[in-house]
């Protein structure tokens, strides 16, 4: 398989001076939304984690009480769902593996909370595999005649197997942004990838800056250090 793609323009979050694009994370929240949840889970972040993200505290109330989340009734103690609240997390599409793996062809989408972490270069990764569906090269059918890619999968040159079992996801124009944002199958995939960069390392910025503090106070400290050494041995010729 391929080395991964970066968008256009890099990532606002690459490199020591990284900082969120919020507005990108926003975007890419939409397309998790409409598009991932319908297969992926999001199970260690929390509705209450959007505030983190530029939302306040009565549009994270609705966001999550559009949501149904997994709950008991109180009059018969039996398995229900209940509109969300800020406090729970992300729900899990399916109730378990079996399910997951009964709707898509017996692979399992895994959940999305880590996965950038989890896989190599993973916001490149996230970003290249999203948009990264088209026919075999003829170089491949060339050097591997039996190649070839069986029903039910799909053709991703950045998918480790080649043959993945997630369709295509993103057709253009498939959300409609809220700050106007053309909805490419490339704005889309970079917009969710560095969502779930987000999901995966939400205190990346601040571990930068604290970074940025760090230098800043050891330089500090050195020249204090030297400043005391020259005044302590200045008797000694
Ligand atoms: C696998 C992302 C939508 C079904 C994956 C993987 C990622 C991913 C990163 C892991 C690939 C790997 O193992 O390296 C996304 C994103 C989506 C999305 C960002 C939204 C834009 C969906 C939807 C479905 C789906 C809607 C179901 C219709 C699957 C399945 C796998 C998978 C079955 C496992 C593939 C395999 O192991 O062969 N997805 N996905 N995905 N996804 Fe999605």
């Amino acid at each position: 398989h391929l080395e991964n793609k970066t968008p256009a323009g890099g990532w606002s979050f690459d490199g020591p001076l990284g900082r969120w694009d919020v507005a990108q994370l926003q975007r890419g929240l939409k397309v998790y939304d409409e598009v991932c949840s319908a297969c992926h889970g999001l199970k260690f972040v929390a509705f209450r984690n959007l505030a983190e993200i530029g939302f306040d505290e009565g549009q994270v109330k609705n966001y999550a009480a559009a949501k149904q989340v997994p709950g008991i009734d109180p009059n018969t103690g039996e398995a229900t769902t209940r509109a969300g609240l800020p406090t729970d997390y992300f729900p899990d599409p399916y109730p378990n593996d079996v399910a997951a793996a009964a709707a898509n062809n017996n692979a399992i989408p895994p959940d999305l909370s880590l996965i950038t972490k989890a896989r190599k270069d993973g916001s490149n990764y996230v970003y290249s595999l999203l948009s990264g569906y088209g026919d075999p090269p003829a170089e491949l059918a060339q050097q591997f005649p039996d190649f070839n890619t069986p029903p039910g999968l799909y053709f991703n040159r950045y998918f480790k197997y080649l043959n993945i079992a997630m369709p295509p996801q993103l057709t253009p124009g498939q959300v409609t942004y809220d700050d106007g944002t053309e909805a490419t199958v490339e704005q889309m995939s970079a917009d969710v990838a560095a969502f779930l960069t987000w999901t995966a390392e939400p205190k990346m910025q601040q571990r930068k800056q604290t970074g940025w503090a760090v230098i800043g106070f050891l330089l500090f400290a050195t020249i204090l250090a030297y400043l005391a050494k020259q005044q302590i041995w200045s008797a000694v010729k």
